[in-house]
């Protein structure tokens, strides 16, 4: 039977006698959970019940239920539940953990028992994934049936820590778009919120008492290019509020003492020299640190903190600490009277002693230090909390010495990466391989080499969203299966699916994690998000099974996505919402002719999962830009080849583009390229040359030196077959 006739079939089965149940798919997946079968259903005349000082939380729960629903649901304060009711249960209850929580639902109605707010919280969003996927629409949604399935649940994380991190200095995200950001990690029970607010390219906090930070040091660029912006006490007020209703904890990075150029713009004595700079309008690091030896720096960093807490509730102040060079303070002579002062050898341990410094001012506050893996030294006379990005080590000296630790690990948790290679995937950090979503979910806080005696001082993972791609963020490529060009949608991109991955290693216990479960379990999570109003990255669909028959092969594929199906192409085009939709097995006689994509709808699509030929032995000339086949080629005439060199071109210098002939009837003619920056020329090189049974002058050379972090980069080129269309063959690129 065909696959279509057995849905149809499905479909008027489930027509004829109703759903008997759904499927339960909650993420992160819980500890434990009995299903009991009997479901209980979401009617207008259901009440919310609440013990006393959850009214806040009553509240959150009918706004989250109302929109969907069409229905206002009457809120009580209450000791017992009632029938029919949905009860948010403050108790006491040793076995429930702090931020866990007991959820039953029964046909009489749904309760759920914490012994904190946070409890409360977490199991509100457990109760919404439980509820169709229609409940996460602000418009009002027809024919639902609002069933919840009959489940008992007793939960909690594994790690106290599930945090993410947003970088709003290289790019400003408005105070609207970190509330959307909050919103998504409360979906999945992600509890920390850092934000990376003073970099190089920008200082984003109001601090009353030095205005330049946030009037100079707040801005970039001139004229028209200018952007910037920043949050002002009001704004962070509201958004600690906001996350902390949805058990989220908004921790700052005032970063010392490097990627400061932004508030040395502003107040040029707290560098070295002194020097007028200007902030940032290119992604680099700066060279420029705050001076280590004189006592105004301190005395500047003593009056943010005094804001900066008075606006921060949380335990913890993260001081970056990552990826200082010490130049400045090796010619420096108040950094060399103070490591004369000191007895100190290196300027390496001159950053030692600024760590020891900010400890003593922050703790005298009662607060904590956080630190990326670079503050991990001995030296530091109290607890610190290391946040480990690239160096491993560091967590396990870090956590000898008695230190916290979380894992923001490069390999897995930095979501400004990419999730592929594939041509047309977004414009993403390049300097780390992809970071696929089972690479995210194969994510484990403790480390090889980590004594299990640690277990307690690994606090959990974070997430980081690093924006310095996005530096020139209102000038971006448009993603084209999203059809957006804005930094907030490259950012939900980034984000999701990952972080659900992410926040099932750190809730759900070692021992209950699957990828092919999680993986089935996120099929009905795309619809949640595209009701919510959430972007994501389309996952393309799953190969099954790839198989040798007779001279060709046989390829069987599978969709990922609820409510979408397969579409595929078998003839080395790349498939899109207009190719065949797969029904079953495919036989092609090259692999790189076969492409299938995940489709949504006509403008929400996957890229495509297809098999890139092996051009290993062509490495010598670069990285490949492009591949050209037949529909490329115009013909006899000369017509232009243009390939996307974003990415390729990734620094100044002096390039060389290579023509390489790898198959069909006919040579490769080339005329010339030109190489274009947003749209405009910037440079050529035309002479005649081509590539076939022989090649010569195929390698076209010229210099970029106008790099922009953020510019997109295209090379066209004039070309031919000798005497028709049947040409294969790649272009590679290699920077001198
Ligand atoms: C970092 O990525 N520099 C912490
Ligand atoms: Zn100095």
């Amino acid at each position: 039977m065909k696959m279509q006739k057995v849905v149809l079939l499905l479909l008027a089965t489930i027509m004829l006698f109703g759903v008997q149940s759904r499927a339960i798919d909650v993420i992160p997946k819980p500890v434990k959970m009995v299903e009991t079968g009997k479901e209980f259903t979401l009617t207008a005349d259901v009440k919310i019940l609440y013990s006393k000082g959850l009214a806040q939380h009553a509240e959150l729960l009918e706004k989250a239920l109302s929109p969907a629903t069409g229905w206002d649901f009457e809120m009580t304060e209450a000791s017992k539940a009632q029938k029919g009711s949905i009860f948010l249960n403050l108790v006491k209850d040793d076995e429930i953990a702090a931020e866990g929580y007991k959820l039953n639902v029964t046909p009489k109605g749904v309760e759920i028992q914490a012994v904190k707010e946070a409890g409360i919280f977490n199991g509100i969003q457990t109760l919404l994934q439980l509820l169709p996927v229609e409940v996460f629409d602000a418009r009002r949604q027809k024919d639902v049936a609002w069933n919840i399935p009959g489940v008992e649940i007793a939960d909690e994380p594994s790690y106290v820590w599930r945090g993410m991190m947003l970088d709003v200095s290289r790019y400003f995200y408005e105070k609207e778009y970190v509330l959307h950001l909050i919103d998504m990690m409360g979906m999945y029970k992600m509890n920390v919120l850092h934000l990376h607010l003073i970099d190089d390219a920008g200082w984003r906090l109001e601090i009353k008492k030095y205005p330049k930070l946030t009037s100079v040091g707040g801005f970039r660029g001139e004229g028209k290019d200018r952007i910037g912006g920043y949050y002002t006490q009001e704004d962070i007020k509201e958004i600690v509020a906001y996350a902390a209703l949805r058990n989220v904890e908004i921790i700052p990075e005032v970063e010392v003492p490097a990627h400061t150029l932004a508030a040395i713009a502003a107040y040029p004595y707290l560098s070295c020299r002194g020097e007028q700079v200007k902030v940032q309008t290119q992604h680099s690091i700066s060279r420029e640190l705050y001076c280590v030896g004189k006592e105004s720096t301190f005395e500047f960093l003593q009056d943010v903190f005094d804001e900066v807490f008075e606006l921060f509730p949380s335990k913890y102040i993260h001081i970056g600490g990552d990826e200082a060079r010490y130049d400045r303070w090796a010619k420096c002579p108040h950094c060399q009277a103070r490591m004369k002062e000191l007895g100190l050898k290196k300027e390496h341990e001159l950053q030692v002693y600024f760590n020891r410094r900010m400890q003593k001012m922050v703790s005298k506050h009662g607060k904590v230090i956080l630190g990326w893996d670079e503050i991990i030294e001995p030296g530091l006379t109290e607890k610190v909390v290391g946040m480990v990005w690239h160096n491993k080590k560091k967590a396990i000296t870090g956590a000898e010495a008695g230190h916290d630790i979380v894992m923001a690990l490069t390999g897995h948790c930095y979501f400004d990466v990419a999730e592929s290679k594939i041509p047309g995937e977004v414009k993403a950090a390049t300097w780390l391989p992809p970071i696929s979503l089972e690479k995210t979910y194969m994510f484990n806080p403790m480390i090889e080499g980590l004594d299990a005696k640690y277990r307690s001082q690994i606090l959990g993972g974070h997430g980081c969203l690093w924006t310095d791609q996005f530096i020139h963020g209102d000038k971006l490529p448009r993603i084209d299966p999203i059809n957006e060009n804005r930094a907030e949608q490259y950012l939900d991109y980034l984000t999701l699916p990952r972080m659900s991955a992410l926040a099932e290693t750190v809730w759900t216990p070692r021992s209950s994690q699957s990828w092919d479960d999680f993986e089935n379990r996120m099929r009905s999570h795309y619809s949640r998000y595209d009701h919510a109003g959430y972007g994501y990255r389309v996952p393309q669909p799953k190969l099954i099974a790839k198989k040798e028959v007779d001279g060709g092969y046989e390829i069987t594929v599978e969709n990922v996505v609820d409510g979408a199906y397969v579409a595929y192409a078998t003839d080395g085009i790349r498939a899109n919402t207009y190719s065949k939709v797969y029904e079953g097995p495919v036989k092609v006689k090259r692999l790189n002719d076969f492409s299938a994509i995940t489709v949504l709808n006509r403008r929400q699509f996957s890229l495509p999962l297809y098999f890139p030929a092996k051009y290993d032995q062509f490495k010598k000339y670069g990285k490949m830009v492009a591949e050209w086949r037949p529909k490329d080629i115009k013909g006899k005439e000369f017509g232009t080849f243009e390939m996307n060199a974003t990415g390729k071109i990734d620094k100044n210098g002096e390039y060389e583009l290579t023509f390489i002939y790898t198959g069909g009837n006919y040579r490769l003619d080339i005329a010339g390229v030109e190489i274009f920056k947003n749209g405009k020329k910037i440079t050529e090189d035309i002479h005649e040359g081509h590539t076939g049974g022989s090649s010569s002058n195929n390698t076209y050379r010229f210099k970029v030196d106008a790099y922009e972090t953020g510019a997109a980069f295209t090379v066209k080129a004039k070309v031919r077959g000798d005497l028709g269309k049947d040409s294969y063959g790649v272009v590679f690129i290699k920077r001198k």
